[in-house]
């Protein structure tokens, strides 16, 4: 029988459905509630608002689980390239070895700029944002490839359009960092592994190549696989949104990239950093930290903790924390700042006001130091987590257009004035 759910209010009923997934989770669904009742919902932030229904992502916050199209990030993390995640993340299956060297093919094709785009990396300030540069790029490469501004969510053009952002996003990631340090380009090498590629565009010299060592691209490729996608997070809403009034999908993504630049969200990597280097030039205690985070006269939080979702763990922070571990060793590097986040953490173990809330180090905690362990710059951080998150946003604009989903349109309490009358300006 299915199951039912009873709204009382008004003095009257409302009789309305329950919707469960695949792994047993419920919604009631209150989409004609408004048109019956009058009444709508209130939800800011909308942390318990089902905005879509997909099969891409299975977040579960209670017991720290994350599932790629079905596949355990544990696993996924040990085993898996970025460039087959992404596949999977898009196509909803693991690549057969024929279509994953047709993929890697097609990044390959598509990762270099068109010739006329470079220049207008010159005209940012030097010390321009790289997310910015990103965002304001995304929308440029569209315009010299007027073809993806047609929407395809399937079939061969949308093929082509997301092969072209993945790769693409690499490439101008890499060109931003050479343009603030006032180096030449390094175009892209086929011959390289993307992760490899991606790092031989950031440091070739005219007079060296820079060759990336086995730990060096591994840690990378984690970094990427780990940041593919985690469902209707803020970019990602932010994607369909977006996406959901038909505009474009690289105008999507740019907008992606512009919501997960905020330090609350994927901006919380580089702060992560930035607030380990102040504690330790500081020369305060852990203590004072937290109970600055702990004080609500300060607008102070620590950086790299708490979550929207993951109530317990996050898997993610778990994978990180060995491997900046293993990676620091590998590489024979000594980082004080991985001392301090764990003397941070575990204080934090200790503590009723961040137990009462829930509050762990979420993917951000770690992962600012596994970048620095490889050699990214601080200012690419966050960009870094756009290139990781590229699938998740192509393959969330896709699924919301094979749905079909309505434009995105919330509604709102009006709490302002009610009507009065305008006063010209003389008599005000
Ligand atoms: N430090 C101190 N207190 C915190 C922190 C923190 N990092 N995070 C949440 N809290 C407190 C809040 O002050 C609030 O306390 P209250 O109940 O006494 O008012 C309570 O915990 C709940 O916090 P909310 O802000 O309501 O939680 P929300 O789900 O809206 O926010 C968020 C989640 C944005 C991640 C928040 O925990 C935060 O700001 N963390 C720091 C920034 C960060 O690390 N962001 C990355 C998130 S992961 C990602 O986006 C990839």
């Amino acid at each position: 029988m299915n199951e039912k759910a009873t709204l009382l209010v008004g003095g009257k009923s409302y009789e309305l459905d329950v919707i469960t997934g695949t792994e047993n989770e419920k919604c009631i669904d209150i989409q004609d509630l408004r048109s019956r009742s009058g009444y709508i919902t209130m939800d800011p932030g909308y942390g318990n608002t089902g905005s879509c229904f997909s099969s891409i992502t299975y977040v579960d916050g209670t017991n720290g689980i994350l599932r790629y199209r079905g596949y355990p990030i544990e696993q996924v993390a040990e085993k898996a390239s970025f460039v087959e995640i992404a596949y999977l993340i898009l196509y909803g299956e693991l690549p057969k070895p024929r279509r994953m060297k047709a993929f890697s093919e097609a990044l390959n094709e598509h990762a270099a700029l068109h010739t006329n785009l470079e220049h207008h990396f010159s005209g940012f300030p030097k010390d321009a944002p790289p997310m910015a540069i990103l965002s304001a790029m995304l929308n440029l490469v569209a315009c010299f490839h007027p073809e993806v501004l047609e929407v395809h969510a399937d079939g061969p053009e949308f093929d082509r359009t997301a092969a072209l952002l993945l790769s693409k996003v690499r490439t101008i990631s890499a060109f931003a960092y050479r343009m603030a340090t006032g180096k030449p380009f390094n175009h892209p090498n086929p011959n390289l592994s993307y992760c490899a590629n991606f790092l031989h565009m950031m440091f070739s010299e005219p007079y060296q190549d820079f060759v990336a060592s086995p730990v060096v691209e591994r840690a990378m490729n984690l970094f990427l696989v780990l940041h593919a996608d985690h469902e209707q997070n803020c970019s990602t809403s932010t994607v369909r949104v977006v996406g959901s009034s038909r505009a474009n999908l690289f105008s999507s993504v740019a907008a992606g990239v512009c919501a997960l630049w905020g330090p609350l969200h994927g901006g919380a990597n580089t702060g992560v950093i930035k607030m380990l280097e102040d504690i330790k030039a500081s020369g305060k205690s852990i203590t004072s930290y937290i109970d600055m985070a702990k004080d609500k006269n300060s607008t102070f939080r620590l950086m790299g903790f708490g979550h929207r979702v993951y109530k317990n763990f996050d898997p993610r922070s778990i994978i990180l924390k060995k491997q900046v571990h293993d990676v620091l060793q590998e590489l024979h590097l000594d980082d004080s700042l991985l001392e301090i986040a764990l003397e941070l953490e575990a204080a934090t173990l200790n503590d009723d006001y961040f137990l009462s809330r829930h509050l762990y180090p979420n993917v951000d905690f770690y992962s600012g130091i596994l970048l620095r362990a490889i050699g990214i710059p601080l200012n690419m951080y966050t960009v870094m987590f756009a290139i990781g998150r590229m699938p998740g946003w192509i393959s969330n604009w896709k699924e919301l257009h094979q749905h079909n989903q309505r434009i995105s349109r919330p509604r709102q309490i009006y709490t302002g004035y009610t009507e009065r009358p305008f006063v010209p300006t003389a008599e005000r």
